[in-house]
């Protein structure tokens, strides 16, 4: 690969592996790459975690021309080193950036780098059960211009960071607010592309929400507030009376990989599975019913989180006694290991670094 590599000469302490939460530490080293119009991306190197400088003007500062990725890389019990549907984090930077007007990278050739990356940082992938390391490739517009255009520079990275469970429950059920005065998203808005401004525009929401001890919104329909959409941190999906069910790619919600691992997983399992609009007024009733089993959220860094409670307009609907369900814990496991290398994978979706 046609990269430069700088080492460090001083290499940081490791954190406690049970201690990790999430993001909170950075690795040795991380990928850079420049794009200016006239040459295109250039200069891949992978270098020692260092500070940037930038342009006080710099695009990103001003208008939030950005996208961002997450993945993650997990050791395996025989200390090799996989990655879970890399290619489909590729693709979707590159449909962010297409919706944020940023030239396309390469995908292979990221790929390739990101490997590199990881393969220097490996002793960074923690051994603990249920960490690993977080893969954070993002974009940034850095050209100094306040004009409301395109930039013509860019700055590619990849951060590192090992991390543990993404919310402080761990493993146990989150408490989920139905979000009724913001939205996150409309058709034809950037809610499918991962970029900075939507989860800006969500802490409003999710500041009030975690004031009344819930831990993050479920944001409804922009237009509507009538159709369940996702958590910003994850998709969601439910189990009613026996059928799970998951909110129906509309043009504003993320195509979560997690979200299309799940859906591919339950089809292999036999267990019924479909995409669709669902209102929260179905929840409820469900709920009222009997017939909402289990609830719970998915995405790279939530893996799948049970839902114990969602909260809508201060009617409480506790879901599966506020306990993890059945369905829920059987996908966590078997997700988890074949993330892992522990399970084997029958798709295909394991990349080995
Ligand atoms: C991820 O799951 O990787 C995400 O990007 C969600 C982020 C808000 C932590």
């Amino acid at each position: 690969l046609n990269l430069t590599i700088v080492q460090t000469t001083t290499k940081k302490e490791k954190p406690d592996p049970n201690q990790l939460g999430f993001g909170k530490y950075f690795t040795d080293h991380m990928f850079i790459m420049d794009y200016a119009t006239e040459k295109g991306w250039y200069d891949p190197r992978i270098v020692p975690m260092q500070n940037i400088s930038l342009h006080p003007a710099a695009k990103v500062f001003h208008y939030g021309q950005t996208v961002f990725e997450g993945l993650k890389a997990y050791r395996t019990k025989d200390n090799r080193i996989l990655l879970f549907r890399p290619d489909k984090n590729m693709e979707r930077l590159n449909h962010s950036n297409e919706r944020l007007s940023i030239p396309p990278v390469d995908e292979e050739f990221l790929l390739e780098a990101l490997k590199q990356l990881i393969a220097i940082e490996k002793d960074w992938i923690p051994p603990a059960e249920g960490t690993s390391l977080y893969i954070r490739p993002y974009i940034i517009a850095t050209e100094p211009a306040l004009g409301v255009s395109p930039s013509n520079h860019y700055l590619l990275m990849i951060i590192l960071s090992p991390v543990g469970s993404y919310y402080a429950e761990g493993i146990h059920p989150v408490k989920i607010y139905v979000e009724n005065q913001y939205v996150r998203a409309v058709q034809g808005g950037t809610g499918t592309a991962k970029t900075a401004g939507n989860y800006a525009a969500g802490l409003k929401a999710q500041e009030g929400a975690s004031e009344k001890g819930y831990s993050q919104v479920l944001w409804l329909d922009g237009v509507e507030k009538k159709y369940v959409e996702e958590v910003g941190s994850m998709n969601v999906f439910f189990k009613i009376n026996g059928e799970v069910v998951t909110p129906v790619l509309n043009g504003s919600i993320l195509n979560g990989i997690t979200r299309n691992s799940i859906i591919h997983l339950l089809k292999h399992m036999n267990i019924p599975v479909a995409e669709r609009k669902i209102s929260v007024e179905e929840l409820y009733q469900a709920h009222a019913n009997g017939t909402l089993e289990e609830a719970f959220g998915t995405g790279t860094a939530a893996v799948i989180s049970p839902i114990g409670e969602l909260n809508w307009q201060d009617k409480k609907m506790v879901v599966n006694n506020g306990e993890t369900g059945s369905l829920t814990k059987e996908l966590y496991d078997t997700l988890t290991g074949i993330q892992n290398g522990s399970v084997s994978d029958p798709f295909g979706w394991i990349v080995e670094v």
